[in-house]
């Protein structure tokens, strides 16, 4: 899960690492109060979960509370690569001498961190690590050793970075640690002209792997991308919306991800992922078709089982209790396959739902689906 600027900023703050004085808000009006608290001038920030929004227009310095008031205004609801503005951040400006770049990243591959250090941060960074990657140091880190004062001073005097930089660096890395993320990068870590160290930007990536010990996030709707996928994850779904029009419901992750493919390859697109895993009872086949029949996009369901440890039977009696509990408004085509298919696939039959339609094969069904999102 991606963290806004304003929650990373946040996270930094506790840590102890020097952040500018900031507050959020929703409303151009509050902006010019919270910019009059701020000490006039402000810097408006756009809160969108996506890099250069600077260049973009979403990050302007602005004079005077009137100012900050008129430049909320222009920012939210601005469209920043597709991610809409719901919030601004007001941050208080700063006399920038330097720019630094500082990150750490969790190396999967590796099995490892990677720090990766710049004296020339800012919007530019990524044209400098393209033109001049010398000019970007990548130090790993051991996950077990993590970044002792030592190892700070290492990182800083690979990338170039005064040894004021160390502290935060050490700080950076107990947020990585404390809070499970997979990424925290500052960019730009400036020194101002009076020669402090600030993080004037932040981006964490929380590992949604460890939410389960990590105190919950104050704002809900920043946890998912969509309030579909809230719905899903409050109901322990595991459901990711996807753009197409055929809704997915499968036993294992690697069913349903093969499931897209084959709903692809019939030129139909997935309105979503969804595994249901190996219970497949009727709360779970009840709650995940509640989700999908939710989403306006969908036009046909695909329900593809393939019984192993799971018996299709137990899934047809799941899906025709679902059907009991849930008004079924599109077409629902099932494939059962595997384990006690044919008493699944009659236990179907008998319940005769006029929008259950049965399949066979793993492509009958998704073509099947495919032709009926296309009459949808
Ligand atoms: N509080 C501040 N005071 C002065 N200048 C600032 C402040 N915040 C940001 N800036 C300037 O604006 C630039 C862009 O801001 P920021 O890095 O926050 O946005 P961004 O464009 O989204 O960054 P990124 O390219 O990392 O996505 C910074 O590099 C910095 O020069
Ligand atoms: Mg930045």
């Amino acid at each position: 899960m991606d963290l806004y600027e304003h929650e990373a900023r946040e996270l930094f703050e506790e840590r102890g690492i020097p952040v500018p004085r900031a507050e959020v808000t929703d409303s151009p009006r509050e902006a010019r109060v919270m910019a009059r608290r701020l000490g006039g001038s402000v810097v408006v920030k756009a809160q969108v979960k996506t890099g250069g929004r600077g260049k973009a227009g979403g990050v302007r310095l602005a004079a005077d509370p009137a100012e900050a008031e008129r430049t909320a205004r222009r920012i939210l609801g601005m469209d920043i690569k597709g991610h809409t503005v719901g919030k601004v951040m007001l941050a208080q400006p700063v006399d920038i001498e330097a720019e630094f770049y500082v990150a750490y990243v969790l190396d999967r591959a590796a099995g490892r961190f990677l720090a990766i250090a710049s004296a020339e941060g800012g919007t530019d960074i990524e044209e400098v690590a393209a033109v001049r990657p010398e000019a970007v140091a990548r130090i790993p880190v051991d996950p077990a050793e993590g970044v002792t004062s030592a190892k700070a001073g290492e990182i800083a005097e690979a990338a170039g970075l005064p040894p004021q930089t160390v502290d935060v660096l050490v700080r950076l890395w107990e947020v990585l640690v404390g809070r499970d993320a997979v990424l925290v990068e500052v960019n730009p870590l400036v020194r101002t002209r009076q020669g402090h160290i600030l993080a004037l930007d932040g981006k964490v990536t929380l590992d949604d792997n460890a939410r389960f010990r990590q105190p919950r996030r104050g704002e809900d709707s920043s946890t998912y991308d969509s309030p579909l996928e809230a719905a899903a994850a409050a109901k322990g779904l595991n459901y990711v919306k996807l753009d197409g029009e055929v809704g997915i419901i499968g036993n294992g992750a690697g069913l349903v991800m093969s499931t897209l493919d084959v709903v692809a390859g019939c030129g139909a697109r997935p309105a979503n992922f969804l595994d249901i895993g190996g219970g497949a009872s009727a709360r779970v086949m009840a709650d995940g078709l509640t989700v999908i029949l939710s989403d306006p996009a969908v036009k046909s369901v695909l329900v593809n089982v393939f019984g192993g440890i799971t018996a299709c039977d137990a899934v047809a009696e799941g899906i025709v209790r679902a059907l009991d509990e849930v008004r079924l408004t599109k077409p629902l085509v099932v494939r059962l396959d595997g384990n006690n298919a044919v008493r699944g696939r009659a236990v179907l039959a008998e319940r005769a739902h006029p929008l259950v339609q049965q399949a066979t094969t793993m492509d009958g069904a998704a073509r099947r689906a495919a032709e009926l999102a296309d009459a949808g």
